[in-house]
């Protein structure tokens, strides 16, 4: 439905009541929120032209107007202006009747978003990924394309071996987990001031990636309950992420070496305090020296940044995409530039995707922090 035309019938049937005559409304969109959504301004015109007063025109059009289907107020201002406020109701309806120009050329896109850390409960900051996320992938879905949602949950690093330790140790019937919040803090709290304790989960996190039977099986355990309150916060949202959309961090943990296999093939490692490391001419901190991307640690461990490249040769190689946005806060654009950048120089695009991070604000408390 065209708006403006709808608008245009309506006030001309006004006017030609209210004046005897057929005369131009003239509708425009308003200039102002204040001034309504659209404008009827023929009353200076037909003014004018019946040697009459404007204003008065504007009310007689008013009183003859039959739009209480679509207009919340009415009303006229300055010399003759009519400004027309449309029902929400209404406008939302004319949204959903719109027609929706599709793409001339469907492509395939990934989403890449919500993507919280499985350690803690979902916070606040994953709301907005969460949902500016899930708004893109209705955008481009309404648009035609096809569209695979990615919910690459951090499910895998350093703070599960004490996770899994403080849930082995606090007994079978640990309803603490219920509250995830509650257990990581207990958890976090019993690491910081138990040796021993750290000890024993330091050694956990090199048997949960040796994949040491018991420990996999209580990693997994805890990763199920904490999923399952995501897919509650999603379901309660209307979010459209389900459990079929996530693709966790620990899903690439096989490619890893050979990601960083074929970093060395391509010559574009080196090793610096032990670490395994790509250099990029265009990645330069504030002090002017190079700013590595670090792919393997001295000690072997593999990082995130590991993952988000094993993550697009994935997306690539497997999922065959055109696009693949990533929806999270600004924070992270360095992150992603030099991934975009270290994949394409180790070839992993294959010169075809679209590679695009889409960063919003953070979210600052009163203090501005
Ligand atoms: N889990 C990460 C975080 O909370 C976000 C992951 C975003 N996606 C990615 N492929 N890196 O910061």
């Amino acid at each position: 439905m065209n708006l403006r035309a709808l608008l245009n019938d309506r006030f001309s049937q006004a006017f030609e009541k209210a004046t005897g005559e057929a005369l131009s409304p003239q509708i425009q969109l308003s200039g102002k929120p204040e001034f309504g959504d659209y404008q009827a301004n023929g009353a200076m015109a037909a003014a004018k032209a019946l040697q009459r007063k404007p204003r008065d025109i504007a009310e007689q059009v008013v009183a003859a107007a039959e739009v209480d289907d679509l207009a919340a107020k009415l009303e006229v201002a300055g010399p003759g202006f009519i400004n027309v406020h449309l029902k929400p109701e209404f406008l939302s309806q004319a949204l959903a009747d719109a027609p929706i120009a599709t793409a001339t050329e469907a492509q395939r896109v990934v989403v890449d978003y919500s993507s919280p850390n499985l350690a803690k409960d979902m916070h606040v900051g994953h709301l907005r990924s969460t949902i500016i996320g899930d708004a893109i992938v209705r955008i481009l879905e309404a648009l035609g394309h096809d569209v695979i949602r990615q919910n690459h949950v951090g499910d895998w690093g350093t703070q599960f071996g004490m996770l899994i330790v403080y849930l082995d140790e606090s007994g079978e019937d640990s309803r603490e987990l219920a509250d995830l919040e509650t257990f990581y803090r207990a958890s976090k709290q019993r690491f910081d001031s138990d040796k021993a304790f750290a000890e024993r989960a330091r050694q956990r996190v090199v048997a949960l990636q040796a994949g040491e039977p018991e420990t996999r099986a209580l990693w997994q355990r805890f990763i199920e309950i904490s999923l399952s309150h995501c897919q509650e916060t999603y379901d309660r949202l209307g979010v459209t992420l389900t459990r079929d959309d996530v693709m966790a961090e620990s899903a690439y943990n096989d490619d890893l070496p050979g990601v960083v296999a074929d970093l060395k093939a391509r010559d574009l490692l080196t090793t610096s305090d032990g670490a395994q490391c790509v250099f990029l001419d265009e990645f330069t901190g504030k002090d002017g020296k190079p700013q590595p991307l670090i792919v393997q640690k001295s000690d072997g461990g593999y990082l995130y940044a590991t993952t988000d490249l094993a993550a697009v040769r994935y997306r690539v190689r497997t999922l065959d995409a055109d696009r693949a946005l990533y929806s999270t806060d600004a924070r992270q654009a360095f992150h992603f530039r030099q991934i975009f950048a270290v994949a394409a120089a180790a070839g992993f695009t294959g010169n075809r995707i679209s590679l695009e991070h889409q960063p919003f604000g953070a979210m600052l408390g009163r203090d501005g922090k």
